[in-house]
C-alpha cells in the first residue's frame, strides 16, 4: 500500500478512537465518513437506517454487484489505556475496534476510487449500532438491498488471539446467534422461620439455575454446540424474610435456528417443572437477538484466495465463536462470507470489549487490501 495513505488510514482510525460514539449516537463518525468519502470523491447517502452511510462506486457497464461492510459504533466502556489517542468522551470506548473496521472500508474505498481495473458497483455500507441495538436490520428495514442491489456481501472482524495480519475464514458458521433471557419467579413471602406459609421463589430459582444446566447437557448432541448461561438472581432484602419475587437473566447461543429452538423449548420445559415442583409461578420472555453468522460456501472460499493472493497467512481450520454479530442478518438475505483478520496476541487486556484494548493500526492495509480484492473478485466471477 502506499505510505501516504497508509499514514491516512492510521489517522483517521485514531482520530475514530479518539472520539468513540455509543450505538445510535454516531453522528460525528457518520460525518466523519462522509466527510472522508468525499475527500475521496466516493459519492455516497447518509442517514440509512438511521446514522448509516451507503457509498458507492461504479466503473465500466457491468451489471454486477457487491456489498462490503463496517460497522462504526463504540461501547459504554471506561477506557483504561495510556495511548495518546485515548477516547475523549468519558465512559465510551471503541472497546471492539469498529474505529479500525470503518477506516478498514475507507481504506478500501480509496483503493477501488484509485484502481481503474475492474467493472461493476460496489456499495460500502458503514452501519451503525451493531452492539446490540439492531443496526443491520435497521438499515435492511430502509432498503439497504432495495436501494443499493447487490449480489453479495463480505466484512471482518479483528481478532485478538490471531497472529496480526492473518485472515481467517470460516465454511459455514462463524458467529453465534444470541438469545436473552428473563425469568420472573413469583411465590409468596413470608416468615423466615414459617417457610410452611410462605411459597419461596429463591429456593425454587436456586433449583432453576442447576436445572437449566441440564438443557444444554442432556438435549444438545455432544458433537454439536450450544451455550446456557444464567448471569443474574436477584432477591429478597431481609435475612429473616422469605421474598415474594426473584428475578433471573441470562443468554443462550447457538449456530442454528434448529439448534436454538430446542435449547429454547428446553428451558421452557424445565422452567415449567421446577415452578410445579415448588409451587411458584415461573414467567419467563425469551428475546432473539442477532442470528448466527454462517458463511455460504461459493463466497468464503473466494474471499479466502483473495487473502491467499494478499501473500499473508490464510486461517481455514479455526472452529467459530459464541460471540454474536449482527452480520448474521445480511447472510440470511445474501450469500457473502465474514472474516477474521488477526490483531495480534491476545495478552491480558487486550481482549475485544475490555478496558485495555486498542485496535492494530498495522492491520489496515491488510484489511483495506482484501475487502478491495475481495470486491473485485467478486464483480469478475
Ligand atoms: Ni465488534
Amino acid at each position: 500500500m502506499d505510505p501516504k495513505l497508509q499514514q491516512a488510514l492510521t489517522r483517521w482510525r485514531r482520530h475514530l478512537h479518539q472520539h468513540p460514539e455509543l450505538s445510535l449516537q454516531e453522528t460525528a463518525t457518520a460525518a466523519f465518513v462522509c466527510r472522508t468519502l468525499a475527500e475521496l470523491g466516493v459519492p455516497f447517502i447518509s442517514g440509512v437506517g438511521g446514522h448509516g452511510v451507503v457509498a458507492t462506486l461504479t466503473r465500466g457497464h457491468s451489471n454486477r454487484s457487491v456489498g462490503l461492510r463496517a460497522d462504526m459504533d463504540a461501547l459504554p466502556i471506561t477506557e483504561r489505556t495510556d495511548l495518546p489517542y485515548a477516547s475523549d468522551n468519558p465512559g465510551v470506548m471503541h472497546a471492539c475496534g469498529h474505529d479500525g473496521h470503518t477506516v478498514s472500508l475507507l481504506g478500501a474505498a480509496a483503493l477501488l476510487a484509485q484502481d481503474a481495473d475492474w467493472t461493476g458497483t460496489v456499495h460500502f455500507v458503514f452501519q451503525p449500532a451493531e452492539e446490540g441495538y439492531g443496526g443491520a436490520r435497521s438499515m435492511l428495514a430502509d432498503g439497504l438491498f432495495d436501494r443499493f442491489p447487490m449480489e453479495r456481501i463480505f466484512g471482518y472482524h479483528n481478532w485478538p488471539g490471531l497472529d496480526a495480519g492473518t485472515i481467517a475464514l470460516h465454511d459455514g458458521a462463524v458467529m453465534a446467534a444470541a438469545s436473552r433471557i428473563d425469568i420472573v419467579v413469583d411465590g409468596h413471602a413470608g416468615h423466615a422461620a414459617m417457610p410452611h406459609l410462605s411459597r419461596d421463589p429463591l429456593l425454587a430459582s436456586a433449583s432453576l439455575v442447576v436445572a437449566l444446566q441440564s438443557v444444554i447437557s442432556r438435549n444438545v448432541d455432544p458433537l454439536q454446540s450450544a451455550v446456557l448461561s444464567i448471569c443474574t438472581l436477584n432477591a429478597g432484602v431481609a435475612a429473616n424474610q422469605i421474598p415474594s419475587q426473584a428475578l433471573l437473566s441470562g443468554t443462550f447461543r447457538s449456530h442454528s435456528p434448529a439448534m436454538r429452538d430446542l435449547v429454547e423449548a428446553g428451558i421452557r420445559r424445565v422452567a415449567d417443572g421446577v415452578g410445579a415442583t415448588f409451587g411458584v409461578s415461573v414467567g419467563m420472555e425469551i428475546q432473539h437477538g442477532v442470528c448466527a453468522t454462517i458463511n455460504s460456501s461459493v463466497e468464503a472460499k473466494l474471499a479466502a484466495s483473495c487473502a491467499e493472493e494478499l501473500g499473508g497467512p490464510v486461517r481455514r481450520d479455526l472452529p467459530p465463536s459464541m460471540a454474536g454479530e449482527d452480520f448474521g442478518w445480511y447472510l440470511e438475505q445474501k450469500p457473502g462470507a465474514f472474516a477474521w483478520i488477526g490483531n495480534g496476541p491476545a495478552t491480558p487486556g487486550s481482549e475485544l470489549h475490555n478496558p485495555g484494548y486498542d485496535f492494530n493500526d498495522a492491520i489496515l492495509p491488510v484489511a483495506a487490501g482484501w475487502l478491495a480484492a475481495t470486491a473485485r473478485r467478486a464483480l469478475a466471477s
